[in-house]
């Protein structure tokens, strides 16, 4: 098979092209991706050469570039994994969001209607449902949650969503949805909260904890992420949702307390900051259905994934030393100088 992974520069679709490449060497990849500011080429360095993996530097809305790829490349399946992805930058500027989320996704959709695919994957978020409240532990988002978004970005994901349900129901195209909760582990871009708490932890800087840090998230590692996502494109039914997660609730304030511990570095580094805007209090995945239909479940569990991920930090500096000494410190200073 020939797959197309756009986005395969980011955060998850780099550690899935690495699960693809390992786990099904028969199938070549193509990665699409715009290499925006969350892009980086360096973290595909060792792959660039594989006889079975290609990459291609294109923009999704870029109707042109996206047809010429398919006539050329011919792909049986494509892995949407190409978005803007940060909540704080969509509460900034929306715009992108809209253009490369909803836009993007419907150029590929179409150009799937155009050469013919066997599967067009959604990769989703579990944001689309809104936020849960903190004292009903009780609840948990399934797929007929009705959809409820809270900021520009996961309102944006969500009329993707529905958009490529759409694109099912009214001109057949074979789709697949995931919804997923948070990912942890390596090559995350050092915006999100684990990575920026590791990295200024390791520098001495203040670590900056929304509102209270009472926030609630559903932590999964990526690689189970990526094999939810191959479950689903060789045994998921077309036009399903699945929600994926694996019941790994943390306080964002306990997460950054372990992150102290682990590096040895002092607590008197929390700083609480002004709340995010729209704070999503709670989320929490049933996964219930891609574990009854497709025999999914997560296999690392949050204590041995998070020691991972800091040791992969540890170990991996010059990655991320390169992505904060750029247009990551104009960021941060707009992000948190005076909040
Ligand atoms: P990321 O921001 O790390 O990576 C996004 C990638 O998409 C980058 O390589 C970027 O260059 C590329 N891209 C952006 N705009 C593009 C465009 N117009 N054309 C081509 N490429 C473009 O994001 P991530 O955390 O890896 O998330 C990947 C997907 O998974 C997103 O769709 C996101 O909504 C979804 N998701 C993420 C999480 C999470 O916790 N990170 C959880 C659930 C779902
Ligand atoms: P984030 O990694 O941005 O993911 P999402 O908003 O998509 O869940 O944030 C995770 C949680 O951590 C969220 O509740 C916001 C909080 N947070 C902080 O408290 N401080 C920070 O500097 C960041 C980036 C996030």
């Amino acid at each position: 098979m020939t797959i197309f992974v756009t986005g395969g520069a980011g955060f998850i679709g780099s550690n899935f092209i690495f699960f693809m490449l390992n786990n099904h060497p028969e199938d070549r990849i193509v990665c699409l991706d715009k290499l925006t500011y969350a892009g980086n080429l360096s973290t595909l360095k060792d792959i660039m050469d594989s006889p079975n993996f290609r990459f291609v530097k294109l923009d999704i809305c870029d109707r042109e570039g996206v047809y010429k790829l398919f006539e050329e490349e011919k792909p049986d399946v494509v892995v949407n994994f190409a978005a803007e992805s940060h909540v704080d930058r969509s509460i900034e500027n929306p715009e992108v969001f809209l253009q490369t989320n909803i836009l993007g996704t419907q150029v590929l959709m179409d150009a799937c209607r155009k050469y013919g695919i066997q599967r067009f994957h959604q990769v989703g978020t579990d944001e689309v449902y809104g936020d849960l409240p903190l004292d009903r532990p009780d609840l948990f988002f399934t797929e007929t949650t009705p959809i409820h978004a809270s900021s520009p970005y996961s309102a944006s994901k969500a009329s993707a969503d529905l958009l490529v349900l759409a694109y099912h129901r009214t001109f057949g195209l074979p789709v697949t949805v995931s919804r997923c909760s948070n990912n942890y582990g390596p090559y995350q871009f050092p915006e999100k909260l684990i990575p920026l708490m590791i990295a200024n932890a390791l520098n001495d800087k203040p670590l900056p904890v929304y509102g209270k840090g009472e926030n609630v998230r559903d932590w999964l590692y990526v690689e189970d992420h990526c094999k939810a996502i191959d479950c689903i494109l060789r045994k998921g039914r077309d036009g399903e949702v699945y929600n994926i997660g694996g019941h790994n609730e943390m306080k964002n304030i306990d997460i950054v307390k372990l992150i102290c511990k682990t590096l040895g570095k002092p607590e008197s580094l929390i700083t609480y900051v002004t709340d995010r805007k729209g704070h999503d209090m709670r989320y929490a995945i049933d996964p219930a259905k891609i574990h009854r239909e497709l025999g999914w479940l997560p296999e690392t569990k949050f204590a041995d994934g998070i020691q991972k991920t800091i040791q992969w930090y540890l170990d991996h500096k010059a990655w991320w030393e390169e992505i904060i000494s750029g247009d990551y410190q104009n960021y941060y200073q707009r992000m948190y100088g005076d909040r």
